[in-house]
C-alpha cells in the first residue's frame, strides 16, 4: 500500500486555522505551532489551502505567484520550517495547486490581455463574439447566472472565466501553459512538499465548441466539464510527479457521479487520487448510504482506483450543520468516514464536530456564500478563543463548548471520540485495507464488515432517531470496539464497531 492510500488526511484552511502573528488572519506560523495537537489527534497528513501571493477576491484561489507566499500568510522560511517541523513528526505535507485559473493580477495575464498579438495570448481563452453576436457558448460562471465569459475593453475580445472574472481561466492547449505549471509542481516538490490536492483538476482540459451546457439545468459549468483531452494532461501531470518518490496528487474533481470521478486515475497514470463527493450531498439514510458506498466500491474497483471519503470543506457546510448539529450523528459521520474503505480526508474542525458559524451581513466576505464553513478554529474556551479580539471572520455560537480546550478536558467529548477512533484505525489492518463486505441495510440500520486476513471487524449505524437492535448475536462478537462495554442497544443515530470471531 502506498503512504496516501493508509493516511488520514486534515484540511487546514489557513486564515482560519491558527494565526502566530495576531492580526486576525491564520498564517504558516500558526500552523506549526499547532503541528503537536495534529500529532496527538492522530492524523497522519495535512493538506493546506493556498497560501500563494494573491488579491484574495477567492482567499487565495486566485493565484497572483505560484512560487511565494503571501505576505499574509509569512515567507518562504516559514513554509520551510513548516515542512521540517511536520516532518519530524511523521506529518506529511501537500499544498494546493490552482491549475485552472490564475488570477486576473497574475503577470501572465497582464501580458496576455495587453494585444492580441502579445506572445502570452495564447495562455488563457480568449473569444470574439460570432457573426451574431453571440458568445462562444452559453456556460455559466460559478456562484452566479451570469456567463463565463468577460469583454477586455483593451482589445474588445472575451476571456473565459469559470469561476469569478477576476479568475481568468488558463488555455491548457497551450504547451508553454503546461510547461509552466509543470515546473511551478517541480518549485514545490524540490522544497519537499509530499504533493498537491489539484484545484478543479477535472477542469484543465476543455472542449470549448462542444454542445452548450443544458439550459435547463442553469448549473456551473464547473460541475459538467468532463471531456477526454484531460486525461493526456493528467498524465503529463503524473510523470512530472514520478520523478520524485512517493509524492501524490489528491485531484478534486468537482464531478458528482462516483463513476466519472474514478476515470480520472486513468490507469494507475493519473490522479493517485480524487475526490468523491456525493457524500457531501448524501441525506442521512440508511439506504441512501448504502447505495453510496456499493457504488464508490463497484466503480473504483473496476478500474482498480483507491476511494476517498469526505464529510465536508472549506466550499460546504460543516457535517455538524449539515445533519443538523445532533451529536450523536456528528459522530456516526466520522465513524463513517474513518471506517469505510479508503483515504479519509477530515476537515480541520470536524474532529471537534464544530457547525457553521451564522455570519451577520455587515461580516460576510467570500463571493460564493461560504464565510460560514470557514468561521476560526476555537482554540481557548475563552474569548477571543486563542485568536486576537477581531478574526477576519466571526465565531459561532458554540465556539467556546466546542473549543479544543473545553474538549481536550472532557473525556466524553468529540474530540476524544475522534481521537480514539483515529487510534483504532491505524491499529486494526482490516480498517485500514480491508477488503468491504455484507454491506446490508436492516431496517434504519446500515451494517458492513471489513476484512484483512483472518481479521474482521463489523460496523453498524443507526440512522434513526430512535434506538436500534444490535445487529450481530453475541456468539458472533469477539470483543467491542465502540463502544468498549456491550451496550444494550444501538443509541439512536449511534453507532458500533466489533470484532467478529
Ligand atoms: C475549488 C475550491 O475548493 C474553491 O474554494 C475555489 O473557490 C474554486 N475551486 C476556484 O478555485
Amino acid at each position: 500500500m502506498a503512504w496516501w492510500e493508509e493516511a488520514v488526511f486534515y484540511q487546514i484552511y489557513p486564515r482560519s486555522f491558527a494565526d502566530a502573528s495576531g492580526d486576525g488572519v491564520g498564517d504558516l506560523r500558526g500552523i506549526t505551532s499547532k503541528l503537536d495537537y495534529l500529532q496527538v489527534l492522530g492524523i497522519d497528513a495535512v493538506w493546506i489551502s493556498p497560501f500563494f501571493p494573491s488579491p484574495m477576491r477567492d482567499f487565495g484561489y486566485d493565484v497572483s505567484d505560484y512560487c511565494d507566499i503571501d505576505p499574509v500568510f509569512g515567507t518562504l522560511h516559514d513554509f520551510d520550517e513548516l515542512v521540517d517541523e511536520a516532518h519530524r513528526r511523521n506529518i506529511k505535507v501537500i499544498i494546493d495547486w490552482v491549475p485552472n485559473h490564475t488570477s486576473s493580477d497574475h503577470p501572465w495575464f497582464t501580458e496576455s490581455r495587453s494585444s492580441r498579438e502579445n506572445p502570452r495570448r495564447s495562455w488563457y481563452v480568449w473569444r470574439s463574439l460570432d457573426e451574431k453576436g453571440r458568445l462562444p457558448n452559453n456556460w455559466i460562471r460559478a456562484w452566479s447566472d451570469q456567463p463565463a465569459w468577460t469583454r477586455d475593453d483593451l482589445t474588445g475580445e472575451y476571456y473565459l472565466h469559470c469561476f469569478l472574472e477576476s479568475q481568468p481561466d488558463l488555455n491548457w492547449d497551450e504547451p508553454l501553459v503546461r510547461q509552466a505549471m509543470h515546473n511551478v509542481l517541480r518549485f514545490w516538490l524540490d522544497r519537499g512538499v509530499d504533493g498537491f490536492r489539484m484545484d478543479v483538476v477535472h477542469l484543465i482540459g476543455k472542449e470549448l465548441s462542444r454542445n452548450d451546457d443544458p439550459e435547463l439545468a442553469a448549473l456551473t459549468h464547473v460541475i459538467l466539464n468532463d471531456v477526454p483531452i484531460v486525461h493526456d494532461y493528467l498524465r503529463e501531470i503524473r510523470s512530472v510527479l514520478d520523478g520524485y518518490a512517493d509524492r501524490v496528487s489528491v485531484g478534486e474533481v468537482a464531478l458528482f457521479d462516483p463513476h466519472q470521478v474514478a476515470t480520472y486515475y486513468g490507469q494507475g497514470d493519473e490522479l493517485h487520487l480524487s475526490f468523491n463527493f456525493k457524500s457531501l450531498m448524501t441525506p442521512w439514510r440508511a439506504s441512501a448510504w448504502a447505495d453510496l458506498i456499493r457504488e464508490t466500491e463497484e466503480t473504483h474497483a473496476a478500474v482498480s482506483a483507491w476511494p476517498t471519503w469526505v464529510l465536508s470543506n472549506h466550499d460546504n457546510p460543516r457535517i455538524a450543520t449539515r445533519l443538523g448539529a445532533i451529536e450523536e450523528r456528528v459522530r456516526s459521520a466520522l465513524v463513517l468516514l474513518l471506517s469505510l474503505r479508503g483515504t479519509p480526508f477530515l476537515y480541520a474542525g470536524e474532529e471537534l464536530g464544530l457547525p457553521d458559524a451564522e455570519i451577520p451581513s455587515e461580516r460576510v466576505v467570500d463571493p460564493g456564500g461560504r464565510d460560514g464553513c470557514r468561521s476560526p478554529i476555537p482554540w481557548q474556551q475563552a474569548p477571543p478563543f486563542g485568536w486576537t479580539d477581531n478574526p477576519w471572520l466571526p465565531f459561532g455560537t458554540s465556539a467556546a463548548e466546542r473549543s479544543v480546550e473545553a474538549q481536550r478536558n472532557d473525556v466524553h467529548s468529540t474530540w476524544h471520540f475522534c481521537r480514539m477512533l483515529l487510534q483504532l484505525r491505524r491499529s486494526e489492518p482490516a480498517l485500514l485495507r480491508g477488503t468491504v463486505v455484507g454491506l446490508e441495510v436492516r431496517g434504519d440500520v446500515m451494517v458492513f464488515e471489513r476484512h484483512e486476513g483472518t481479521s474482521r471487524l463489523a460496523v453498524a449505524v443507526n440512522f434513526a432517531d430512535s434506538h436500534a437492535e444490535i445487529p450481530w448475536s453475541t456468539e458472533t462478537i469477539a470483543e467491542w470496539l465502540l463502544p468498549a462495554m456491550p451496550p444494550a442497544h444501538l443509541s439512536s443515530n449511534g453507532a458500533a464497531i466489533v470484532r467478529l470471531r
